[in-house]
């Protein structure tokens, strides 16, 4: 089964634009989990401009499904992450005032320090991704560092699915096929939808988990949330 998971970012990003707790982002994320997401995704930056370490805190005891806290290992991060404990950890290279993450790790230039903080991380108990193109060599370096699974960024999938969705995935089947002879988990995101999970995931059905939040949240405007979140679970079936 692939699963689901919910990056609630954008909740936050609406919230904090009126300074109040409308809408409220723990509230969505349960909301999120009752109809039928298979886990919650937050991406919290040093500017706090969307997640805040406050959200982080407050969401660990409230979720019932996986938990996972994505972001820059800075010392900060980290040490969030070390005291909420989240089941999943993914690691992103983008920088603090990065709007969105928008390339994977080079993970054989930064193999000592990502060794270093997945090596923290697996002490601790908790499960380890790395953010990674469909580089070979990038996902092979990943498992040196000790990474548990890598996170395909799906980006270039998306964004080429129009012209020629055959082209567009299979990279992302090879890569998919190089993490799994080497005994990684595999999971993908980035710009995902409605119109291309489907296809992905045929095509990729050993595919662990996916995370999804801006199409998943803008298609909750139109559709709901409930309704969005079942039809993309149909997307992973
Ligand atoms: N995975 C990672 C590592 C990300 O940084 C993001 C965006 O925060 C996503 C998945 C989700 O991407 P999208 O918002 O385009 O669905």
């Amino acid at each position: 089964m692939t699963k689901l998971s919910v990056n609630i970012n954008k909740v936050a990003t609406l919230r904090n634009a009126r300074g109040g707790n409308v809408p409220d982002v723990l509230k969505v994320a349960q909301d999120c989990e009752e109809f039928g997401a298979d886990g919650i995704t937050v991406h919290p930056r040093p500017d706090e401009r969307h997640i805040r370490r406050s959200d982080v805190y407050a969401l660990r005891p409230l979720l019932r499904t996986e938990f996972n806290i994505e972001g820059y290992p800075s010392d900060d991060f980290i040490d969030l992450v070390l005291k909420v404990k989240p089941h999943q950890v993914t690691l992103v290279p983008d920088s603090p005032t990065q709007l969105t993450s928008n390339a994977g790790w080079d993970t054989k230039a930064n193999l000592s320090f990502l060794s270093e903080v997945l090596d923290g991380f697996n002490q601790a108990g908790i499960r380890t991704s790395v953010f990674v193109s469909t580089d070979p060599e990038m996902i092979e370096y990943a498992a040196k560092a000790g990474a548990d699974r890598v996170e395909l960024y799906t980006e270039p999938y998306a964004s080429s699915y129009a012209k020629g969705r055959e082209a567009a995935v299979a990279p992302f089947v090879e890569a998919g096929k190089v993490a799994r002879s080497l005994g990684l988990g595999l999971n993908a995101g980035h710009d995902l939808n409605l119109e291309n999970l489907h296809y992905f995931y045929q095509n990729i059905p050993w595919l662990d988990e996916v995370s999804i939040g801006h199409a998943l949240i803008c298609d909750a405007l139109y559709l709901g949330l409930q309704r969005t979140i079942q039809e993309y679970k149909n997307c992973l079936r």
